[in-house]
């Protein structure tokens, strides 16, 4: 992958090899596909648009506009991300890392300090990428936030989605955009360290989406079990793709109320778990 370079898109030429990644990307709904004028007026008035080319073929893109964060008053200016997307040829090898680290310069230099954006909670590599790997941080859970999407990875289910906070100029993220990314935390540490597992495996081994109820005091950081493919979980069965939405929702909305944050990501062997700690997103 030596030979991929990442840099800014901002010609219509360009933006149309980004237009056309997108089909590769999403697939089956190509009217959901966001055409290169779109594109184009974002990158032109302060948001960005960033690509990765093996030559002149765009494999990866992000791309962002500016937007306001209306948690604080006045609202806080901060860059909206709303689309990362790599090639299936050219996944696994760090170019949604690389592209989110050229976001992050461009952003700061503008001298804003927060990216937001969402992404489906379900997504392991999603996950393991944005919170693992990027130090995103979340406490905030929207129900089918887009309403329908026609693409084969959205069809069908609620589009739930964690809106993620990326601050820019915090220590930990600061630390994984500079230096090497710190060791990724294991499951029987937290466990023994005294991590309450909200959503413990069946007895045949399966992992199972967490029950309706919450326990009153829970301790301070609990984890909770994602499956570790759920696309190919929810392609096989629908109904159990449906009882994840739903008990995750439930569960994450139970305690983002209670004041947790989702700070770290777990991969275990097979097992992907969040890591949701009980304090303040300022501490971040
Ligand atoms: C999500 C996406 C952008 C990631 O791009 P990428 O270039 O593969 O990302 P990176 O290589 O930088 O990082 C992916 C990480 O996820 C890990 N990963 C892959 N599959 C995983 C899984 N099932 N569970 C946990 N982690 C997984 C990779 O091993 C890698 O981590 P590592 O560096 O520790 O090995 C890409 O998969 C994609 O385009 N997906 C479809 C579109 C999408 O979901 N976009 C984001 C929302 S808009």
């Amino acid at each position: 992958m030596s030979q991929i370079t990442i840099r800014l898109v901002d010609t219509p030429a360009d933006m149309a090899r980004v237009e056309q990644l997108q089909a590769a990307v999403w697939s089956g709904a190509d009217h959901e596909v966001v055409p290169t004028h779109t594109l184009l007026a974002a990158a032109h008035n302060g948001g960005l648009v960033a690509g990765a080319f093996d030559g002149d073929r765009c494999v990866g893109f992000v791309w962002g506009f500016l937007g306001f964060d209306a948690r604080t008053t006045p609202p806080r200016l901060k860059h909206c991300s709303h689309q990362l997307g790599i090639h299936p040829d050219y996944r696994q090898v760090g170019l949604g890392f690389a592209l989110k680290r050229r976001q992050w310069g461009f952003v700061r230099q503008q001298g804003i300090d927060l990216i937001t954006w969402t992404y489906d909670p379900l997504l392991a590599r999603n996950a393991r990428l944005n919170i693992g790997k990027l130090g995103a941080v979340c406490n905030t859970h929207r129900r089918d936030e887009y309403g329908p999407l026609h693409d084969t990875m959205n069809a069908g289910l609620p589009t739930d989605r964690f809106q993620v906070d990326w601050w820019l100029s915090s220590d930990r993220v600061t630390a994984r955009m500079l230096g090497p990314q710190p060791a990724a935390p294991r499951l029987a540490d937290m466990l023994a360290a005294g991590a309450h597992l909200l959503n413990p495996r069946a007895a045949s081994g399966a992992a199972q989406p967490p029950g309706p109820d919450l326990a009153a005091g829970l301790p301070a950081v609990v984890l909770i079990e994602i499956p570790s493919d759920f696309l190919a979980l929810k392609m096989e069965d629908a109904a159990a793709g449906l009882a994840w939405r739903l008990g995750t929702r439930a569960a994450f909305e139970a305690l983002f109320g209670r004041g947790y944050v989702v700070t770290d990501f777990v991969r275990d062997q097979d097992r992907a778990l969040y890591v949701l700690t009980q304090e303040t997103q300022d501490a971040h």
